[in-house]
């Protein structure tokens, strides 16, 4: 829903943000008829600049570059997913194995090592989503074959996690024919594994970060402890938190989370409390919390953390929220940029799942996802809330990312939170 108040405020944001960028060099090109009150790198903006040239605004050290001509998850995104693409293999180009296995483990481009195993010490890390392919050569299947399989193998597996590589453009015709001569080579016997670890079919399971709630262990929870202050401090407009939710977080708040995302009928659509707290600290205490804002992930961490223990309790049979949870299984299952990838691809037990994406072991959406959120995350050295994972998930797939409050983010997020219901809340939860 697009109230005109929001549409007013979305003009005004607009024009501020658009003259301090405009006096440079570029123009920020936002969706048309959207509002967002996250900071400004999360916003998912695109700026063009004056020779045409197109910038993405993303967080710091994530890549600028534009992904305008894929899918995302806009719901005003009406393109299909690209069509299967039958390919024939160039004649006159001579397969070089050794550039072929290079391309293979180029992290610029797949890799395919993400996903497949091969032979070779500096073979690290390997995943375990697709098959094994150390001994690929050994099936004698044609060369034509091959190159159709890494073109577009979705003429042979109709619901395959595997990208159509030169169907989108990642590898060139070139490319794909070095790629076909390096597996023609793969050979078995396999040498002898050295190192149990390099093979992500006997590679050990991640074993947790300890106690999640142990302050000493996890600084997220400090931050909540922190975020303390803000609950009591009074905002522009003369009140605070405490003023109208009579007692400490951990009373007024208790239980509330349990409830999150949900259909807020002020605002017309779902919310996540992180999307809540954006629009009500501003209305009623004039401090505003952007969402991705440090003060707003330290404020959603103090109520979500009020529910630890309590069951997930999301609405899911409202007519609203039903509608709801509909169009967020739908966005689950979509196919979305360069790489032409589902959440579903990587997050359920029929695809990537339980297995290796490279290092990493993917979490199954059925065991559920969000109950642990916002989190620390180790290799950040940061708090996440779920929408910065949504975000970070595909922007390395050739997605260009939305808002993180947008309303498509809010009711996957619903989707999600659906197979968390009457599991207890436990959050900040420890993350690589
Ligand atoms: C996101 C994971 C993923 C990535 C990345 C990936 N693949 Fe695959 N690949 C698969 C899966 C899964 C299959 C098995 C087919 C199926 O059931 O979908 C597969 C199958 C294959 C096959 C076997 C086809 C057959 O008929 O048995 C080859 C060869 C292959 N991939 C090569 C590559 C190459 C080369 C790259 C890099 C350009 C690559 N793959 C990247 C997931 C991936
Ligand atoms: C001027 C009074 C006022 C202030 C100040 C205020 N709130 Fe609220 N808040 C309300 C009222 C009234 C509701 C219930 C109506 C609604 O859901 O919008 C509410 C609802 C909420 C909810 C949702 C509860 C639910 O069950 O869904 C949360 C979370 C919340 N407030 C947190 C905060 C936080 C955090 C602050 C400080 C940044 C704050 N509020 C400041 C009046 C206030
Ligand atoms: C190509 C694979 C891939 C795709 C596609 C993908 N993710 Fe992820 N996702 C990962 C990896 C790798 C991680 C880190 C390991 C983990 O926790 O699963 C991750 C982590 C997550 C987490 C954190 C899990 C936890 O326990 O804290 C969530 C939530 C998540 N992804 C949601 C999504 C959603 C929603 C989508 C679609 C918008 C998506 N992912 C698409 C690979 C993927």
């Amino acid at each position: 829903m697009r109230s005109l108040p929001r549409l007013r405020w979305a003009a005004l944001a607009l024009l501020v943000t658009g003259c301090a960028l405009a006096a440079r060099e570029s123009t920020p090109v936002a969706s048309p008829g959207r509002t967002s009150r996250a900071i400004a790198e999360a916003r998912g903006d695109v700026r063009v600049s004056p020779d045409g040239k197109r910038t993405a605004v993303r967080y710091a050290g994530w890549t600028t570059r534009d992904f305008g001509a894929f899918r995302s998850y806009a719901y005003d995104d009406v393109r299909p997913e690209p069509p299967v693409q039958k390919a024939v293999m160039p004649v006159g180009v001579v397969g070089d194995p050794k550039k072929g296995r290079a391309l293979f483990l180029d992290r610029q481009k797949g890799p395919c090592s993400g996903c497949h195993l091969v032979p070779g010490d500096d073979v690290w890390p390997a995943g375990s989503v697709g098959p094994d392919l150390s001994t690929l050569a050994d099936r004698t299947l044609p060369d034509a074959y091959l190159y159709q399989q890494l073109w577009d193998p979705r003429v042979t597996f109709p619901v395959t996690v595997m990208p159509p590589w030169g169907a989108q453009g990642v590898f060139t015709p070139e490319e794909i024919v070095h790629l076909v001569a390096y597996l023609q080579t793969l050979h078995g016997p396999p040498p002898p594994e050295k190192d149990a670890d390099r093979n992500p079919f006997t590679r050990r399971k991640p074993t947790g970060f300890g106690d999640n709630l142990d302050p000493t262990n996890n600084p997220a929870v400090v931050r909540a402890e922190e975020a303390q202050a803000l609950w009591s401090a009074r905002g522009p407009k003369g009140k605070a938190c405490a003023d109208c939710h009579a007692g400490l977080p951990q009373t007024a708040m208790r239980g509330v989370a349990t409830r999150y995302p949900r259909v807020v009928a002020e605002y017309g659509r779902v919310m996540s409390l992180e999307d809540f707290l954006s629009v009500h600290a501003a209305a009623t205490t004039g401090r505003a919390l952007p969402s991705e804002s440090a003060a707003n992930l330290d404020v959603t961490l103090l109520v979500k953390m009020a529910s630890n223990g309590l069951p997930v309790a999301v609405d899911t049979t409202s007519p609203a929220a039903r509608a709801a949870i509909e169009r967020g299984r739908a966005s689950f299952y979509r196919r979305v940029g360069e790489r032409n990838h589902a959440c579903a691809d990587c997050h359920t037990p029929d695809h990537g799942a339980n297995k290796f994406l490279g290092g990493r072991f993917l979490g199954d959406v059925t065991g559920g996802l969000t109950r642990h959120s916002p989190t620390w995350r180790t290799s950040q050295n940061d708090v996440w809330d779920m929408r910065k994972r949504m975000q970070w998930c595909m922007t390395p797939l050739g997605a260009n990312m939305l808002a993180a409050d947008a309303v498509e983010y809010a009711e996957l997020e619903l989707y999600l939170t659906t197979f968390d219901v009457g599991k207890p809340i436990n959050a900040p939860g420890i993350r690589h």
